[in-house]
């Protein structure tokens, strides 16, 4: 966790994004850390722009400027492909995955698109990214006959599955139970113990609250509040722009 001093060592930044679609504004010099071996919350508005963000941090959207780093290294101008290689992985809001396909086939065309490696150590990586999401039980089930928690954790399976360091969750808790929403609380935090970090989206806030190191709320561009979860979810601006906000009651219950 830390590089010698008692800093953390910051595995993810990014610094200054400035994101604008037409006349909204996502980002207007957006700062986010994310320290190595930690899960770092975000929470904001509907259409605040998390998901955007987490585009521009896996490399599927452009910003109109700033930096992203990644393990030290200037990542702005790499593609998905290139950033997933190199340990950036990332699940998806509404999770689809192909009706036909089996579990174990959907993690190995994942292992496939992050490195070349044989097919025995293809098909290794495959299963282990399945077990560590839960979901071996499941490993000859294909996609279209996987329920909503299900479906969730083959999103987390085909982000492990590339062998990240990061992954960039998005709602993953939405739409689950609360008995749920706790396994999945716990398959984050053992990946976590394993050496994954996590920034995660989400309006689930017991899922956060019983995970995050940090949280940040992203709100009109701006991050209206960071620091630990107790700090962020009592901040009056927080209170203000999104918990009294129809997005966050129609997905508070
Ligand atoms: N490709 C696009 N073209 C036009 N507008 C877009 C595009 N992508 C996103 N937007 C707009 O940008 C804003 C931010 O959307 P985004 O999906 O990032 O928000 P969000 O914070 O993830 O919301 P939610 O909590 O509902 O998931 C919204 O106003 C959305 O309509
Ligand atoms: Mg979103």
């Amino acid at each position: 966790m830390t590089n010698g001093s008692l800093i953390p060592h910051n595995l993810f930044e990014a610094r200054n994004i400035v994101k604008r679609i037409g006349t909204v504004v996502i980002a207007d010099g957006v700062d986010i850390q994310v320290p190595a071996g930690s899960i770092v919350g975000m929470i904001g508005p509907n259409g605040a722009g998390k998901t955007t963000m987490l585009g521009i941090f896996s490399g599927s959207v452009k910003a109109q400027s700033g930096t992203v780093v990644f393990q030290d290294q200037d990542v702005t101008s790499l593609g998905t492909a290139k950033r997933a290689r190199l340990g950036i992985g990332r699940t998806f809001q509404i999770p689809r995955p192909f009706d036909k396909l089996t579990v174990f086939e959907h993690a190995l065309l994942a292992v496939q698109q992050a490195r070349k490696v044989s097919t025995s150590e293809s098909h290794e990586r495959a299963i282990l990214a399945i077990e560590r999401c839960g979901l071996i039980k499941l490993v000859n089930t294909v996609g279209g006959d996987l329920r909503l928690l299900d479906r969730k954790r083959l999103e987390m399976a085909r982000a492990v599955a590339l062998d990240p360091s990061l992954v960039l969750l998005d709602e993953v808790a939405g739409g689950l139970n609360n008995a749920e929403v706790g396994q999945l609380i716990e398959i984050v935090l053992s990946l976590r113990d394993e050496g994954i970090s996590f920034l995660w989206v989400e309006h689930v806030i017991r899922a956060l609250n019983a995970t995050a190191d940090r949280i940040v709320c992203l709100s009109g561009g701006r991050l209206i509040a960071e620091g630990s979860p107790a700090e962020v979810l009592e901040h009056p601006a927080v209170i203000e722009s999104y918990f009294g906000s129809p997005a966050f009651m129609s997905t508070a219950s």
